[in-house]
């Protein structure tokens, strides 16, 4: 005889035992089916029935069974039905079949309530919370209704840490579920709460950067006041909370064109601005320049409202502070990928009908005249200096920043004898690089990019 006890699961069998007695619901334990062995539910919930139907799909052993009711001598069970909790469970090895009878516990507790049950679904092989929920609500409404009685008292104190352990449970589940929305929450109170220190809202801040780069968490950000709260750390006295509120900020307004709108309004451009501009650590401005690029980006009232604000002059002083190397690239950037939008809006117009937004785009790009300040803040003085990089995408990205001001720049090009000199020598070691790339079969090369860019400005220079 193969006896076989129906819980073997701890949390399960805890639960399973507060269950049978205080919402009367029965579990099973089908253990000859192999698909689902310790399948177990209540069925109360819509998602149940919703589950049945799917799996009534594949299994015709799934419909809702009758349930068998033990006694303390052994019986056999008819295919179809189900066994409560806590039963003796064993197979007949010689006829095949299974038989129940109640175990000793829960022998005594059965008769005592001794109710009808309902039926079970015997598909589900653990608890959903909704269901716990179910279960500790009726547990409670138990508690309040079995009150009258010294049996039912006892009962009760001998279920409490059941019902603690359940609460754990519940607990445990809902951190699981605890959704994007909660958890943002959960960061601003610990961001905002004076009484964190400095570490708290550093790591607040660093757990919702990784939150908000997706879209509706960014703009929830916003709806839950956390973008003001934000800008507002941007000038904070610490600049470690500096730095992070700049991550913050650019990751949420990444391809976010209503975060970006929210920012702007915030009064994030002025702060970003004014931090370039005054004394700070390389890390603070290298997030901030990335806060910044990303507030730009496919927004012209932003571009506009940099340029008005002095943007393009505390990027060029800030291109020729001693030591900002790493940062000089990035500036480039900024200012390469804002001239190569604008282009690009106006030749897509060429080739399409007008509607009425690309109408607007192109009056919102029409007043963000960027080249002629470049002009007037020196930057065609200023890019050609990062042709001495030794990194070739720094002067890949030179090279086609000043393509892309050539209209403007020409005259100051051509009288430059320093970037004169520059191409000549890049072009003499480009094609040398280039050659090295056909000797390993590169037709299409890195450095016969960079060639055919050097190539054309040596072309429009002469
Ligand atoms: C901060 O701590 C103090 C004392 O520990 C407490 O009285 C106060 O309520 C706390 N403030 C917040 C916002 O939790
Ligand atoms: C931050 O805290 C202040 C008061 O301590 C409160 O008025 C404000 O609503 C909080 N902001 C957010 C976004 O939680
Ligand atoms: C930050 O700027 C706001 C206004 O822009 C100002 O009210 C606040 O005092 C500043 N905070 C610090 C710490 O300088």
């Amino acid at each position: 005889m193969l006896i076989l006890r129906t819980m073997q699961n701890k949390r399960i069998c805890t639960l399973g035992v507060i269950i049978t007695i205080w919402i009367f619901s029965l579990h099973l334990v089908r253990a000859y089916d192999v698909k689902s062995p310790t399948a177990l539910t209540i069925k109360d919930s819509p998602d149940d029935l919703n589950r049945d139907e799917e799996s009534q799909l594949h299994d015709d052993d799934d419909e809702d069974l009758e349930v068998f009711r033990p006694t303390d001598k052994w019986q056999t069970l008819k295919p179809g039905q189900a066994v409560p909790a806590g039963s003796h469970v064993r197979l007949n090895l010689q006829t095949g079949q299974r038989e129940v009878k109640l175990g000793e516990e829960e022998r005594l507790k059965y008769l005592r309530d001794g109710n009808g049950p309902g039926t079970i679904n015997v598909q589900n092989p653990s608890f959903t919370s909704q269901e716990l929920k179910e279960a500790l609500k009726k547990f409670k409404e138990g508690l309040d209704d079995s009150a009258d009685t010294k049996q039912e008292e006892d009962a009760v104190r001998a279920q409490f840490r059941s019902m603690e352990e359940l609460k754990k449970d519940m607990a445990a589940l809902d951190m699981l579920v605890e959704t994007d929305v909660q958890v943002m929450r959960r960061l601003l109170n610990q961001f905002n709460d004076t009484n964190s220190t400095t570490e708290e809202k550093v790591t607040a801040l660093h757990d919702l950067e990784y939150l908000v780069h997706q879209v509706d968490n960014a703009q929830n950000l916003v709806s839950m006041g956390g973008m003001q709260l934000v800008v507002n750390a941007l000038n904070n006295t610490d600049i470690r909370l500096q730095e992070s509120a700049a991550f913050v900020l650019g990751s949420a307004v990444s391809s976010n064109p209503s975060v970006q709108v929210e920012a702007v309004e915030g009064g994030a451009l002025q702060k970003l601005l004014t931090l370039l501009a005054t004394q700070r650590p390389m890390m603070v401005k290298k997030k901030v320049l990335f806060a910044v690029a990303s507030l730009l980006r496919h927004f012209p009232f932003a571009q506009s409202h940099f340029l008005k604000l002095g943007g393009a002059q505390v990027l060029s002083e800030l291109f020729q502070t001693t030591g900002a190397d790493a940062l000089r690239v990035r500036i480039i950037t900024i200012l390469y990928d804002m001239i190569i939008e604008k282009e690009l809006i106006s030749q897509v117009g060429m080739d399409l009908i007008p509607d009425s937004s690309h109408q607007e785009r192109l009056r919102q790009y029409a007043k963000v005249s960027l080249l002629p300040v470049l002009v007037e803040q020196g930057w065609c003085n200023l890019v050609p200096e990062l042709l001495a990089s030794p990194e070739h995408d720094w002067r890949e990205k030179a090279l086609r920043t000043l393509l892309a001001m050539m209209a403007q720049c020409q005259t100051q090009f051509k009288q430059n004898p320093t970037l004169i000199y520059s191409l000549n020598e890049l072009q003499i070691q480009y094609r040398e690089l280039v050659l090295t790339e056909h000797d390993v079969g590169e037709e299409d090369g890195y450095f016969g990019e960079i060639l055919a860019l050097v190539d054309s400005m040596m072309v429009k220079l002469q």
